[in-house]
């Protein structure tokens, strides 16, 4: 079995321990993965601290040619890429080559922002006493930051931290998933292929306490970017004192149907938001408010398609939902379906496991106090609830912790209009389900799902800062 090393200042380093990662799906051993001390974590981020002034020095051009290299070579070994990503996070291959193909572009898109970071002219004699002054702004690295990547997307999470802090000149010291390691292992070889200089990325395994919590309160380290739990986010910003922080967290995104709406056409689509990667998805729709005079053909043309679902293996080209990333959480899925049950909800489909899958599941009449509603879910779990009204509808979406992204699906311009007004979320999508994201847009939310944006040029504004230049003309 490949025994992984820590990848500390451009140097392959043997840990003192080591772990077995295993596949959630079938639970074979993957690989051996180093567990970091705190001396390596330390190193690590000395070597980042170290590296930062040759980084912030280099040429626009060359952060830009590192990054296109990179994402040549991932293009060259895609098919290997998403065999890992299949494998550790149990993704189905399908929606792993997807998520190869969006890495790709995210690197391309950073190596494009690498190259346009500028600031603005002032005119300072807006202001009286500000004549004669000519000034401008400056967006320099903001130094050394600790990166702190989910499961849910491996490879495409991890260059959406990396992709934009190198774009934007800075070092980084990159903490993984604990579940999904290796997708993190092998771009942090990509990068050594494209000539990205000793000590710029450094990529250590560990646990939260060893590594994580250090990268959390060390001075050297200008900016934590994290995605995953809001528990967890809202634990690092308690610790992280005066640095920047960025946080994606979770949400439990939902989408209204309108009256107007033809239901045939928005089915599937419905159907894939709430069950691609068995509905571990930040913005996974976990909650459809269906209006009334379209409730009765959405509810049972959706059971329907959702019965057509394949389960299995992450490995086969057929397969749509597979095993959920631990056995703990289909222990806690099913917990939650079993409360829901007990509270008058109806499991429409669904609700059982097979192995380490939990088959998805529809649940009707669900109130919004029920964990399956008000939590977030991170299964295949979907809710499908009645209302007499869009404000209804409204309502209760905004009835949440999280506001990440929600949509709207109808042909009424004033509803929709309506909708892009009161929805408390970061992303409102007209005629479309929350569960879509290109990877340039602004990306991010409000209320528990977390603060800041990422987004190739959002994510370089918020990795760099802005330094005002004034010249005096009057001397
Ligand atoms: C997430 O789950 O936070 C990311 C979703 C995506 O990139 O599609």
């Amino acid at each position: 079995m490949e025994k992984k090393k820590l990848y500390i200042n451009g140097e392959w380093v043997e840990a003192t321990s080591y772990t077995t990662l295993t596949s959630p799906y079938s639970g074979e051993p993957l690989a051996e993965i180093p567990v970091a001390t705190e001396s390596d974590v330390e190193r690590a981020i000395e070597a980042a601290y170290q590296a930062r002034n040759m980084m912030a020095k280099m040429p626009a051009h060359k952060r830009a040619a590192i990054l296109e290299k990179v994402a040549e070579i991932l293009q060259e070994r895609a098919e290997e890429a998403a065999q890992m990503i299949a494998l550790e996070a149990a993704k189905p291959i399908t929606t792993a080559k997807a998520e190869v193909g969006r890495t790709i572009q995210t690197y391309k898109f950073a190596a494009e922002e690498a190259k346009r970071i500028h600031g603005e002219t002032i005119p300072l004699d807006a202001a009286p006493g500000g004549e004669n002054r000519v000034a401008f702004t400056v967006r320099e690295p903001i130094g050394v930051i600790g990166a702190i990547t989910p499961f849910n997307f491996p490879m495409n999470l991890v260059a959406h931290k990396l992709g934009p802090a190198i774009a934007a000149g800075n070092t980084i010291v990159l903490k993984p998933a604990s579940q999904t390691p290796l997708s993190a292992y092998f771009i942090a070889e990509l990068f050594e292929q494209a000539g990205l200089p000793k000590g710029a990325l450094n990529v250590v395994t560990g646990s939260g306490k060893t590594v994580g919590d250090k990268l959390v309160t060390d001075e050297r380290i200008s900016m934590i970017t994290f995605t995953g739990s809001p528990a967890v986010g809202i634990g690092i910003r308690n610790k992280a004192g005066l640095k920047k922080v960025t946080l994606e967290l979770g949400s439990n995104s939902a989408v209204i149907v309108d009256e107007d709406v033809d239901v045939d056409s928005i089915i599937q689509r419905c159907v894939v938001g709430a069950f691609s990667f068995q509905g571990q998805v930040c913005i996974s729709l976990q909650r459809i408010y269906v209006h009334e005079k379209r409730y009765e053909e959405f509810v049972e043309k959706f059971i329907a398609a959702t019965k057509q679902l394949n389960v299995g293996d992450p490995l086969d080209p057929k397969t749509d939902v597979s095993a959920l990333i631990t056995p703990n959480d289909v222990e806690r899925s099913l917990q939650w379906i079993e409360e829901a049950k007990q509270g008058g909800a109806t499991v429409a489909v669904g609700g059982k496991r097979t192995g380490n899958i939990l088959l998805p599941t529809v649940i009707l009449h669900a109130r919004p106090d029920m964990k399956v509603s008000c939590q977030e879910v991170f299964a295949p779990i979907v809710l499908i609830n009645k209302v007499t009204s869009i404000d209804e509808a409204i309502e209760l979406v905004n009835d949440s912790r999280y506001g990440l992204q929600a949509g709207i699906y109808t042909n009424n311009i004033h509803v929709a209009w309506e909708a892009v007004e009161k929805l408390q979320v970061g992303g409102v999508l007209i005629n479309d389900i929350p569960t879509f994201r290109v990877d340039h847009m602004p990306y991010g939310g409000v209320k528990e799902s977390g603060t800041g944006r990422e987004g190739l040029r959002y994510a370089v504004e918020e990795m760099t800062e802005l330094k005002l230049v004034i010249f005096n003309r009057n001397q």
